[in-house]
């Protein structure tokens, strides 16, 4: 089977000149197909750039990247958007939902987008346990509730790959917690390979695969022998 990404020499430069700076020095990775990886950092260390890159949100400045063995580094912005909504589904710590539409709306807004129906929509919300709610508004769900919702919209399409960018780190612990099984039964459950953006050691324990990540480069990469239950995490 063909890695989830192969990437190689991937660097990141923002800015130009005198005001360039170095996000990504020059990543060599490999992520299994149907795990679920964290990628652990500190702040500023280029986690984001990379899931950034890796969700085709970016390009890199130079290096290759491959999906399932496609080679999407050449691509133009139109080809880079089609494999992203084909391919890719995002959360983010700010659950980027549209205020002036209802949970469901939200999550049809993006089946729309790829074709789905109203059905897949539902089927989404159910999952995350949100069938009562889908007619409320963002603003009358709980922060919790507003995760879910995103998490909803960013399977409801099925995508090959989930990425998330620090989900956890608006909620607190006990939704946090609820948020992170959640992730850890769509891998177990439907297969869906995640990787989990977080600067938490202790979340990265819940990881089939870890990659630490320092300064814009990967400086150790890990599997968890024995991945932690999600319950079991010390905030
Ligand atoms: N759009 C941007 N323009 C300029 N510099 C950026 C931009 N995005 C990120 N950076 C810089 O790149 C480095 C890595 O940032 P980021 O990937 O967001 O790190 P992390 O997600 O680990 O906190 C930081 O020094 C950050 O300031
Ligand atoms: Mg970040």
């Amino acid at each position: 089977m063909s890695y989830l990404y192969d990437i190689k020499k991937v660097a990141k430069i923002y800015g130009h000149g005198r005001a360039a700076t170095v996000a990504l020095k020059s990543v060599d990775l490999t992520i299994e197909t149907g795990s679920l990886t964290a990628i652990l950092g500190p702040s500023g260390s280029g986690k984001s750039t990379l899931l950034n890159i890796l969700g085709a949100l970016d390009s890199p400045t130079s290096g290759e990247v491959s999906f399932l063995a496609e080679n999407i580094s050449k691509y133009k912005s139109n080809a880079l958007a089609k494999f992203r909504r084909e391919n890719i589904g995002f959360v983010f710590q700010s659950y980027n939902l549209l205020p002036n539409l209802t949970a469901l709306e939200n999550v049809e807004f993006s089946t729309e987008i790829t074709g789905l129906t109203r059905d897949k929509a539902k089927d989404a919300l159910a999952v995350l346990g949100l069938s009562e709610r889908m007619n409320h508004y963002p603003s009358e769900l709980s922060g919790g509730e507003q995760q879910r919702v995103s998490i909803a919209r960013a399977i409801a399409k099925q995508p090959k790959a989930l990425l998330c960018d620090e989900p956890t780190g608006a909620l607190d612990n006990e939704t946090g917690i609820m948020a992170l099984k959640i992730l850890r039964n769509l891998n177990k459950d439907i297969g869906t390979s995640i990787i989990l953006i977080t600067h938490s050691k202790e979340i990265a324990k819940m990881a089939d695969t870890v990659v630490k990540i320092l300064s814009g480069e990967v400086v150790d990469r890990y599997d968890n022998p024995n991945p932690l239950n999600p319950d079991d995490i010390e905030w």
